[in-house]
């Protein structure tokens, strides 16, 4: 039926109609929140690509978690900066490194609340790649096995989730066999399966410290002009044992995120990015935007193309804006 029968407006006419027909709607719940690591007590050093983002000891950190908790916030995802840097980015698989130590003291002092662990080396090697290198090359096979070990310990530690970011491929399925085969099956693995190599990740290279020393991830990180591509890694990511699939970055990525939902039925994350989050804040800053409601207009967005949850540095933010 057409116009003047149909009249989409109608049921634009006030807020209580809008709210009732909404389609997508954000609760708190559905947002995780990424925190970086560090060693030291007391520390809330802010990181200056991300306005509102800090570099957190585990005590400051703990802090951050139960209010983000409090505020309704789903869970939290960390990324540890170590003590040291080497070759082989050994804090990432260290029993006492800074990401366990703040794994146990999440579970031991805030109820309910996701922890999930960023697996990945870059953070921790001396050349910034997310991999073991040789002859001037990205390792994969060499690298599972550190991988592995990077997600026993944080699932030792009590982790719920660990999620491998490193785009090596087979890590999924070095990971799973690890775990089952230490009696940590319960622990769930949330894949960044499609991850592109973009631009968007500037802000958190300064927060790790974590950019690389010599070339760039593309050879291993996807290319942004591939779409199908990304079907391909999300069928292996979940032949390989994924319980669930991110998308990352999110809003340059909503066609593949989309893509995706049509296709899986597993649960979909997508990681909305820290260039996605201080291009926001930076226009806010200049009053070029309204802040607030381009975020959560954007959080909209990735629900919208088929996000069951959300990996974003506005979770605390949003989740007071949504009065949890
Ligand atoms: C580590 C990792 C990165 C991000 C998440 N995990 C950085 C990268 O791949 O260079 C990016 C997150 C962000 O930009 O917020 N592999
Ligand atoms: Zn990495």
């Amino acid at each position: 039926m057409s116009f003047p029968a149909t009249r989409l407006r109608r049921l634009r006419d006030s807020p209580a109609l809008r709210a009732l027909i909404r389609e997508t709607t954000l609760t708190p719940d559905k947002f995780v929140l990424p925190l970086f690591v560090t060693h030291g007590e007391g520390v809330n050093e802010p990181i200056a690509a991300m306005p509102g983002q800090s570099r957190l000891s585990v005590d400051t950190l703990v802090k951050e978690a139960a209010a983000a908790k409090k505020l309704g916030v789903g869970g939290v995802i960390l990324f540890g900066i170590p003590e040291s840097k080497d070759e082989r980015g050994s804090e990432a698989y260290a029993d006492d490194g800074i990401v366990p130590r703040a794994i146990r003291a999440l579970k031991a002092e805030v109820k309910d609340l996701v922890v999930m662990g960023d697996v990945c080396l870059c953070e921790y090697t001396s050349h910034g790649h997310c991999g073991v290198v040789e002859d001037d090359y990205v390792q994969n096979d060499a690298t599972l096995e550190l991988l592995a070990d990077a997600a026993l310990a944080m699932a030792r530690a009590g982790a719920d989730v660990v999620a491998p970011s490193d785009m090596m491929d087979g890590r999924v399925r070095a990971i799973r066999t690890a775990l089952e085969g230490a009696g940590l099956a319960r622990i769930a693995i949330l894949s960044y399966a499609v991850k592109y190599a973009s631009a968007y990740y500037g802000p958190f290279r300064q927060a790790a410290g974590s950019t690389p020393a010599f070339g760039d991830r593309r050879a291993y990180q996807m290319d942004p002009g591939n779409g199908r591509e990304a079907m391909r890694e999300v069928a292996l990511d979940v032949e390989e044992g994924a319980d669930m699939i991110m998308v990352k970055p999110a809003l340059p990525c909503l066609d593949v995120l989309a893509r995706v939902r049509e296709a899986y039925d597993l649960p979909l994350a997508a990681y909305q990015v820290s260039g996605e989050y201080s291009q926001i804040k930076a226009a806010a800053e200049r009053g070029w935007i309204d802040g607030e409601r381009v975020m959560m207009e954007s959080l909209t967005a990735i629900r919208r193309a088929g996000a069951d949850f959300i990996l974003t540095y506005f979770a605390t933010e949003a989740a007071r804006v949504l009065g949890g």
